[in-house]
């Protein structure tokens, strides 16, 4: 499967390195590293609306982050009637919100951004330091790689496409987020893809992947075939941060994006 390029998308695809792994037929196996991990223990309150997902490792094994130990408080109230809010609504609930303890250390909350008429949205996990001092998701270096990526497909921030991550503040030191946080945060995510309702998400990394689809299923495993997320057609692919560290995968991620481009143009 191949999108039909323009010159300008061309030269995107060189700058990130892809075309030097096209065709799709060079893709390696997949790395063990991809492996999950056993799920923790959930400690949700009752008012959860979705399941708990646990964040399994980065597929590269980073320098080991240890978790900041967070004390057993208990959960807080989430805000009430998020499955009812519009843009506004929802992202001053995102602002204001304190249902977990990740409030406390955020500069601020990354509640999303884009199109609100997108066809394509992207999720991914959580805030990193960048994100959390702007506000914005994936304006790192992972986001650089992103934003060409969606070149490729002739979108652009702000324009075809909506960003989001499942968690909107940045767990602290980069830890994995917590089974709690994910069940306090969720919510959020479900009423944007709600009021955005997209033609296609693409799912970008373990965590987000794992959390989107409930399943403990390593992403190798997940990619190349149409999940759904709420009834949208979602597409699995490795997150951006993870592509930067394994170059070889970009082949991978284009196939990727190839079939989400086919989903969307309502071709597979
Ligand atoms: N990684 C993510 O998954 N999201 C961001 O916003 C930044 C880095």
């Amino acid at each position: 499967m191949s999108l039909d390029l323009g010159d300008r998308q061309r030269g995107m695809l060189r700058e990130i390195g892809i075309e030097l792994f096209w065709p799709a037929a060079e893709v390696r196996e997949e790395a063990p590293a991809e492996q999950p991990v056993q799920l923790a223990p959930t400690q949700v309150a009752p008012i959860a609306e979705a399941p708990v997902r646990a964040r399994p490792p980065e597929p590269v094994a980073p320098p080991q982050r240890q978790a900041p130990a967070i004390a057993e408080a208990p959960l807080r109230q989430r805000i009430p009637g998020v499955a009812g809010m519009e843009w506004e609504a929802l992202a001053g609930a995102v602002a204001e919100c304190r249902a977990c303890r990740l409030c406390e250390g955020r500069t601020k909350t990354v509640f999303g951004v884009g199109d609100l008429q997108a066809d394509w949205m992207v999720i991914g996990e959580a805030p990193g330091e960048t994100e959390d001092l702007q506000g914005e998701p994936f304006v790192g270096q992972a986001g650089k790689l992103l934003d060409n990526m969606l070149a490729a497909l002739g979108v652009r921030r702000g324009q075809g496409v909506y960003i989001a991550n499942v968690l909107k503040c940045r767990p602290p030191g980069n830890r994995n987020p917590l089974p709690e946080e994910i069940a306090q945060c969720e919510p959020f995510l479900r009423r944007q893809v709600e009021l955005l309702r997209p033609k296609i998400i693409l799912a970008m990394g373990r965590f987000a992947v794992q959390t989107l689809l409930q399943t403990t299923e390593p992403v190798g495993k997940l990619r190349g075939r149409v999940h759904r997320y709420n009834d949208v057609p979602l597409v699995v692919t490795y997150h951006p941060a993870y592509l930067l560290r394994n170059l070889p995968d970009k082949a991978k991620a284009w196939a990727d994006l190839c079939l989400a481009q086919s989903v969307m143009r309502g071709l597979a």
